[in-house]
């Protein structure tokens, strides 16, 4: 782009921001009016919801500000593209993306996008789209060349199907061909693809792998979400799909993963069935001897899943375990340290002894925030808190 493109680019990127919901609004509209295919690919909750709306409002909107030294975005795109890569994003949607953006500023701008910023944002996001492609290509080539490895969706049977609690199914899946599984990285997730028979399109959905060690299947563990146009794939996981029945599965993805410096300790932290990747983060970092502490807040001790899983791994390994139960109702009958009620700053200065540890949070909007915010004030550096949000991540941000 030249000096005079990007000088256009950066003086509208706050109209767009300004006018950024509306836009994407109606680019989503007027795109899948003209490519409904693409509805087996976008998440129709978070249409609904609005949730992806502002996910790309807010990329685009960060990425006009850096046009100029697109690099600084790659960290954010590696973290979209995981997404991306995992639910099937190619190349060649990319152009049909660039179409019906561009036709959106424009419908939503009207007179005040002129050809000269319509010609400047189209090379925009033809450079925006670029980084995205090639860090993408890089990771569907991983996928695939990977020992078991596969690039696109394949299919898995169920292999065993657990309740876990009143509202939570654990899946144990394993791949029809029968080819060896890849190895993943602990609190990476999967996609899955469903064809929900009330639902026209197919669905998908993304869960963390919830065990680890076993390379003969894949472990994911679902709750049942309450609000039914959220929980559609949920219900139907839990109510129709049996030991036995395929599904569509992509291979592991996700950049919410233990460091590799295997001396480093560890604090998992988790909220309620946000405790799925923190499993394999646990069960990686017993392998390697870390210092760990392992923190889970659950409302009732019904709902705390993988129960008795843990007490056998805390009866066996050494680390530190504590679970606080916000109903105040705590299990006489367990041996970990418990508290009734929730967890606040001062559990964290006292069970946290290593503010020089790293964090793993994952759990619910609200309560990462709530844990972020007392880690920062008992001390611990932002760059040590790592944390998974399971809505879509650039909303989470700015939330
Ligand atoms: C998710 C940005 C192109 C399909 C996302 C997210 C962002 C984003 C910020 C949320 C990530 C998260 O949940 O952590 C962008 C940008 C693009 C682009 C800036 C162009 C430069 C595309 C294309 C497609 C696509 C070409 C495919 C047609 C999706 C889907 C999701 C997603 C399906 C998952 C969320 C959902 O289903 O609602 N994208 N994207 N994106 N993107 Fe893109």
């Amino acid at each position: 782009m030249n000096q005079h493109e990007i000088d256009i680019v950066k003086s509208t990127a706050p109209v767009l921001a300004q006018y950024g919901e509306q836009i994407t609004t109606c680019f989503y509209r007027n795109l899948f009016e003209a490519h409904p295919e693409l509805l087996n690919v976008f998440n129709r909750t978070n249409q609904r919801t609005g949730r992806q709306q502002t996910a790309l409002a807010n990329t685009v909107y960060a990425a006009a500000q850096h046009i100029d030294q697109l690099h600084v975005l790659v960290p954010v795109v590696k973290q979209i593209a995981h997404k991306h890569r995992s639910i099937g994003v190619k190349a060649e949607h990319y152009p049909i993306v660039g179409e019906f953006l561009l036709g959106a500023i424009k419908e939503v701008l009207g007179d005040s996008a002129t050809d000269d910023i319509l010609a400047a944002w189209k090379k925009a996001y033809g450079d925006i789209a670029d980084i995205f492609i090639s860090v993408e290509k890089e990771m569907y080539e991983q996928a695939e060349g990977a020992k078991g490895g596969w690039s696109d969706y394949k299919p898995f049977v169920v292999a065993k199907k657990v309740k876990e609690s009143s509202d939570v199914y654990s899946f144990y899946l394993k791949p029809v061909d029968q080819n060896p599984l890849p190895t993943f990285l602990p609190g990476q997730y999967v996609s899955v693809r469903v064809q929900v028979p009330s639902e026209e399109f197919m669905s998908i959905r993304q869960y963390s792998l919830s065990d680890f060690g076993d390379q003969s299947y894949y472990r994911i563990t679902v709750k049942r979400e309450v609000n039914v146009a959220e929980g559609e794939v949920s219900a139907y996981l839990h109510d129709h799909v049996e030991v036995g029945n395929e599904i569509e599965m992509s291979a592991p993805a996700g950049d919410f993963v233990l460091e590799q410096s295997e001396e480093h300790p560890v604090v998992l932290i988790s909220g309620g069935v946000g405790i799925t990747p923190t499993m394999p983060m646990l069960k990686k970092s017993i392998e390697e001897h870390r210092d760990i502490t392992f923190i889970h807040a659950v409302r009732t001790k019904e709902q705390h899943i993988f129960k008795d899983e843990l007490q056998e791994l805390f009866a066996k390994y050494p680390f530190s375990y504590h679970v606080a139960y916000s109903d105040g109702d705590v299990d006489a009958d367990r041996t970990y340290d418990q508290k009734a009620g929730r967890i606040i700053r001062d559990d964290l200065q006292k069970w946290c002894k290593n503010p020089e540890a790293s964090f793993y949070i994952c759990g619910s909007p609200l309560f990462m925030e709530e844990m972020i915010k007392s880690l920062k004030a008992i001390g611990v550096k932002s760059e040590s808190i790592h944390f998974e949000a399971f809505t879509p991540k650039m909303s989470v941000a700015v939330t």
